[in-house]
């Protein structure tokens, strides 16, 4: 058990008023808050000890270096790597995933190969992997996907062929909530020899994960979904694979030695890091991991399950709308889609608003997925830590209203 009231007085953000309401923030799996530990680690750095990393030899970039290396063994930890090498800074897993599909795609993906991926992706999953078979004439191919619109392992399992050379999944997905089985898929990616890349942005955040259980090759996520800054990702890779590849970009600390004629590339992470690091936004990730940890991820996870259920249960009372997605407790996070059967959702997303409720609106980039459903958009509301029972029943209470407005 999590103790909601105790966790939101951190987060200073939940006791501002919207249009006059309190606010209702629902909109997690676009971006989480930050708890105060977080945005006091973000001063610190820049009041106390701001100083590039990796170079100088005076106290402040000791201490920078010290504290940014100190981030990158949390987020080891955080996700069970086996090595903090393993974990390389990004942008956000958009980049993560970019830098997989140019540094390890371009070498490795040949003509005729396949890459398999869901129909259930966000963008950042989709398009990266578009371009690399675009331009290295390799075919793109998804997962296919059973009576209850759930992907189907059997069928893939006659799919999958040693033409398959990476299999990249979602996790978590960011609008229906789903969680895919990804142990058995990579199972028989591994069968084929294919490389496994997992995008857990809607995992890492809100589930125990365990890298070196799920043994995934590659495994992407973004810090500000997870408590911590925006500009700071993360790409977890196994080292002999990392090894393997060449720099994503070429610049400053990424390499061990230069001429005016080549350069020596540095031992990993470094190799993936070129230029100034997001120090600062590294940190506080660093420091947004140890407060989950603090928390407990099960406990975490075991609330937003909770509350996902509780929120399936109650908009499925309501006649006129209908949740996207299998409603089955077993494979849902705190994330829920629904539409209404005349009301566009900007027109709910914009009502609620007016009631300090913060819902997301729109294809959720994941336009493919949307429109599998017969629309172009979708009201969604997600949930976190800090999340409680009675913001989904003003959430109901609001959604009554909106319908309440239109007649
Ligand atoms: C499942 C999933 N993958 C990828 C992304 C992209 O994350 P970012 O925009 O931080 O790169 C998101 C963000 O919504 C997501 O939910």
């Amino acid at each position: 058990m999590i103790n909601t009231e105790k966790i939101r007085k951190d987060f200073p953000i939940l006791g501002e008023k919207v249009n006059g309401n309190d606010l209702v923030y629902l909109d997690n799996a676009a971006t989480s808050h930050k708890p105060k530990e977080v945005i006091n680690s973000l001063v610190e750095y820049y009041e106390k000890y701001n100083s590039n990393v990796h170079r100088g030899v005076h106290a402040l970039s000791i201490k920078a270096t010290d504290e940014f290396e100190k981030a990158r063994i949390s987020v080891q930890k955080f996700i069970n790597a086996k090595n903090s090498n393993e974990i390389i800074f990004t942008r956000n897993a958009s980049e993560s995933l970019n830098l997989i599909a140019y540094s390890w795609g371009k070498e490795n993906i040949k003509l005729g190969d396949e890459i398999f991926i869901t129909p259930f992706e966000h963008h950042s999953n989709i398009v990266p992997w578009q371009m690399l078979c675009k331009e290295n004439e390799a075919i793109l191919r998804y997962f296919p996907i059973d009576n209850n619109g759930d992907i189907d392992v059997d069928k893939f399992s006659k799919e999958i062929s040693n033409k398959t050379k990476m299999v990249s999944i979602t996790h978590m997905s960011n609008v229906l909530g789903t969680v895919l089985p990804i142990d058995k898929i990579i199972e028989l990616a591994k069968k084929y020899n294919a490389v496994t890349v997992v995008d857990a942005c809607q995992s890492v955040p809100h589930m125990p994960v365990d890298v070196q259980k799920i043994d995934s090759d590659f495994l992407c996520f973004s810090g500000h979904k997870m408590l911590g800054p925006t500009g700071i990702g993360v790409l977890h890779g196994k080292e002999d694979i990392l090894n393997n590849m060449s720099p994503f970009l070429y610049g400053g600390d990424m390499i061990s030695s230069v001429t005016y004629e080549d350069s020596k590339w540095n031992d990993l992470p470094y190799k993936f890091e070129a230029g100034t690091p997001n120090i600062a936004d590294s940190i506080g990730l660093g420091t947004a991991c140890e407060y989950l940890t603090k928390v407990g991820m099960d406990n975490i996870w075991k609330h937003e399950m909770e509350l996902g259920q509780y929120a399936v249960e109650e908009i499925s009372k309501l006649e006129n709308f209908k949740i996207l997605g299998n409603k089955s407790k077993e494979l849902r996070g705190g994330v829920v889609s629904f539409i209404h059967d005349s009301i566009h959702p900007h027109d709910i997303g914009s009502l609620l608003d007016g009631f300090g409720i913060a819902i997301r609106t729109g294809h959720h980039c994941a336009m493919p997925l949307v429109r599998s459903y017969g629309v172009v958009a979708a009201s969604r509301a997600s949930f976190y830590l800090y999340n409680k029972k009675d913001e989904i029943d003003k959430l109901v209470e609001g959604l009554k209203k909106v319908e309440e407005y239109f007649k």
